[in-house]
């Protein structure tokens, strides 16, 4: 039974047309795509399913299609309690106070990627901008030697292609390279140890369960995690930002004479091109949601892009509007013991690449093809860019 069909070609505001329909006529809907999941797609019914981690779990599958091929990454593929101790770890290297000490990193990463566009008058804001910044960015808050930045760069760009494009084998290879970088990483950080205040895998190794360390191999999920849940969804969002704002060179030239109007922005375009189109749970038991029955174990996306877009909660929820009252309400981060955990060092990075953007062109506008992502992402994921 098949109330949509994701694998249709897309546009970059077809699903959301697509999303319209269903929360208005069928909000708790099936398809049998990659062996069939749901979709909810109303704002109360993800806001809900997020918070609610008893009966909507992630240990089973936390995303449609699943992507993984390899072992637990926590915290996001563990179910509270057992999930608790790796956000805990992590938690105070992502504070407000934290993760300042990074902005005059990521200005200058920003500036040097838009150095080497800017001698060639322009270029694929995502390749060559916003998908190396979180990489480079990363690998300065896990505190990587040069040489690893580099790798890691390379690596992470082979990566974020591979699950954009739908290729199985590369993605499988990249994500090997990727858990052996986090291994090699773990296993240096336990002969020479760094300050747990300011490394994550040395917080990690430091933490503790119930008296005992927490696994190795766990240990290597977290940081294999932590890493390719920060750099897709900036590469997404940026690749949006620049199409819309291409379309709209009065907000682009707005922004461009204001930069203290950079922060809402980034909040009401977080809400609008919302870059992970969602996450998935599984009922911890046999469920009846809006008259359909879910099986246990039958996995279901929360379409956060879907919710962001609810007119019962967003007015004119298709429109770019700075400053919404209610904007805070955004599902951009997810909610509940899953919620972003680096929801500030993601705004800061993107905040910071938008603003030295605008700052370092007098116009930008898009021309040629725009490619697309795919599920689980939403957005532009190729968007060649001429600078004047
Ligand atoms: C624009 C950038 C980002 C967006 C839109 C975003 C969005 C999200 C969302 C929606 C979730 C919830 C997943 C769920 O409901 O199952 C999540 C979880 C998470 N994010 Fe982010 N994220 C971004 C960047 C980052 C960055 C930079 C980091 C780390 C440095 C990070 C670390 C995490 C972690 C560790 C979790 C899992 C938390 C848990 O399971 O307890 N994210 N993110």
């Amino acid at each position: 039974m098949q109330d949509f069909d994701p694998l249709k070609p897309e546009t970059l505001d077809s699903p959301h047309e697509e999303y319209h329909r269903l929360r208005s006529q069928c909000p708790v809907a099936h398809s049998d795509a990659w062996g069939g999941f749901w979709a909810l797609t109303r704002y109360d019914d993800v806001a809900n399913a997020a918070s609610d981690s008893d009966n909507f779990i992630t240990s089973v599958q936390n995303v449609v299609p699943k992507v993984a091929f390899t072992g637990r990454r926590p915290p996001l593929h563990l179910d509270p309690p057992e999930h608790t101790p790796y956000r805990r770890a992590l938690a105070p290297l992502l504070t407000a106070k934290q993760v300042a000490r990074f902005e005059p990193v990521i200005r200058d990463i920003c500036n040097d990627l838009l150095d080497r566009m800017l001698e060639q008058g322009g270029g694929d804001i995502c390749n060559e901008y916003s998908a190396p910044m979180p990489i480079r960015t990363f690998a300065h808050w896990m505190n990587l030697p040069d040489e690893q930045i580099e790798i890691l760069a390379e690596v992470g760009r082979r990566y974020n292609f591979a699950v954009q494009s739908d290729d199985e084998q590369e993605t499988k290879e990249s994500s090997a390279l990727l858990y052996d970088m986090a291994r090699n990483l773990v296993l240096d950080r336990k002969k020479n140890p760094l300050d747990p205040a300011i490394d994550a895998t040395s917080a990690l190794l430091a933490a503790r369960a119930e008296g005992e360390p927490l696994p190795d191999e766990m240990i290597v999920g977290t940081i294999r995690q932590v890493l390719v849940v920060g750099i897709i969804a900036p590469t997404v969002l940026i690749g949006s930002i620049a199409v819309h704002l291409s379309e709209h060179p009065d907000l682009q030239q707005k922004l461009r004479d204001d930069l203290s109007l950079v922060p809402a922005a980034i909040e009401e375009f977080l809400r609008l091109y919302t870059p992970y189109r969602g996450f998935a749970r599984t009922p911890a038991k046999d469920i009846c949601l809006r008259g359909r029955d879910i099986k246990k174990d039958e996995p279901i996306a929360l379409v956060y892009a879907a919710a962001n877009r609810d007119p019962e909660v967003f007015e004119r929820p298709d429109e770019f509007i700075l400053n919404r009252p209610n904007i805070k309400d955004s599902l951009a981060f997810g909610r509940g013991v899953h919620g972003c955990l680096g929801a500030t060092l993601a705004r800061l990075e993107l905040i910071v690449a938008l603003e030295c953007l605008l700052v370092r062109t007098n116009s930008f506008e898009v021309n040629g093809p725009v490619r697309l992502t795919r599920m689980p992402e939403i957005g532009a994921l190729s968007v060649p860019l001429t600078f004047s």
